[in-house]
């Protein structure tokens, strides 16, 4: 079957089209994102009427080159799945709106994607994953350890109390005049730094729960460079080097205990799985990695380009639903707010308020 993706939940306007194959694999026919960073950069984050404006005038082009790439008509597809949250409303509305139109004028399944599930599935889409697995979920807007037991079937083990890890990343960015998006540039300033010289807090050292805080750090570094003001490169590289030390070491104890949670619950997992854009950093992958030998699993970290938000990964979740013969109609409401497993009464997080929007 052949499914057409859209996300536009945050700020990269994506299409993609994706197969399911009779045995379950899937392959990527195309798979196109344009990523608003440009826009976003002079004001430091994502700034949600802008990234919808942008949605607006990018989605349509933007579908058409995913389905002249995978080289189909739209009366060859199986269906149309949009990312229908969680995520800033204005662009869940052009994604969504777009996919209804879509599966109307061809007279084709809708499939509301939770954009969370989608990051969950990916690695079946790249590796062939069979469930049960672990995700660790970490964006500039989510992070999370959810136990991935089956298509719909999802427990969060694991939530940020605050801030997301990459939304802390770009604050910390952005305190100490780096520019946007921040993460990349901390983790090339903490190359260069010292990460011994400052001794900030690890947040949730030890705790039972396999919950996650970061806004503590982020203060602790806040004041730590209001006292050396004026700051001196160095001074930034070792403020850097000494955040995202404590990252790497809360980050490690709490997968550790989100693994224990996950072998109590529902036995060995088959992978530790890694997404979102943090997952881009290099030590924190090495942290990865030791946390995953330890609990005697394998690491998976799916390519960049799907670990990041994109069209593929709606598509591929859009394919599992409809496999499953999971279908929306058109009276499905777009979500700011989505909760991956439904039981879980803790409320969600999202990036509305990153950056200071
Ligand atoms: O998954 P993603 O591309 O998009 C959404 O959040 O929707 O994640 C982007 C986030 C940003 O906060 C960015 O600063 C962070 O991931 N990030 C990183 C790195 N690369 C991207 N954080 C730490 N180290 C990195 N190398
Ligand atoms: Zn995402």
């Amino acid at each position: 079957m052949l499914v057409l993706g859209i996300e536009t939940t945050c700020d990269e306007t994506a299409a993609a089209v994706v197969e399911r194959q009779s045995d379950g694999r899937g392959r990527i026919l195309s798979n196109i994102v344009r990523s608003q960073t440009e826009e976003h950069a002079p004001f430091g984050g994502v700034v949600p009427e802008i990234a919808a404006r942008a949605h607006v005038e990018m989605l349509d082009g933007i579908v058409a080159s995913a389905m002249q790439q995978a080289g189909i008509g739209f009366a060859q597809l199986s269906g149309v799945a949009a990312a229908a949250g969680p995520g800033l409303i204005g662009g869940v509305i052009v994604g969504l709106t777009t996919a209804k139109a879509i599966a109307l004028v061809h007279d084709t399944p809708l499939i509301a994607i939770n954009h969370l599930e989608a990051h969950a599935l990916t690695p079946r889409l790249t590796d062939a994953l069979e469930f049960p697995y672990c995700l660790f979920l970490a964006s500039g807007g989510h992070t999370q350890i959810v136990a991935v037991l089956g298509v719909g079937n999802y427990v969060r083990l694991g939530t940020t109390v605050d801030d997301a890890m990459g939304e802390a990343f770009d604050k910390i960015a952005k305190m100490l005049g780096l520019p946007y998006p921040g993460g990349p540039q901390v983790e090339r300033a903490a190359a260069a730094g010292d990460p011994a010289r400052f001794a900030f807090p690890r947040p949730m050292l030890g705790r039972a729960d396999a919950n996650f805080s970061l806004s503590g750090l982020k203060t602790a570094v806040r004041n730590e460079a209001s006292r050396l003001t004026p700051l001196q490169p160095q001074d930034i590289n070792d403020l850097c080097a000494g955040f995202q030390a404590a990252v790497l070491d809360s980050t490690a104890d709490r997968l550790g205990v989100g693994l224990r949670l996950f072998h109590e619950r529902f036995g060995a997992p088959r992978a530790l799985v890694a997404a979102g854009g943090v997952a881009a950093n290099q030590a924190i992958r090495g942290a990865l990695r030791e946390v995953a030998a330890k609990a005697r699993t394998t690491l998976m970290i799916p390519p960049p380009a799907l670990c990041t938000d994109n069209g593929a990964m709606i598509a591929w979740a859009g394919a599992e639903r409809l496999a499953l013969g999971l279908t929306d109609t058109m009276e499905f409401a777009p979500r700011a707010r989505w909760l991956l497993d439904a039981n879980i009464t803790t409320p969600d997080k999202f990036a509305n308020t990153r950056a200071g929007f």
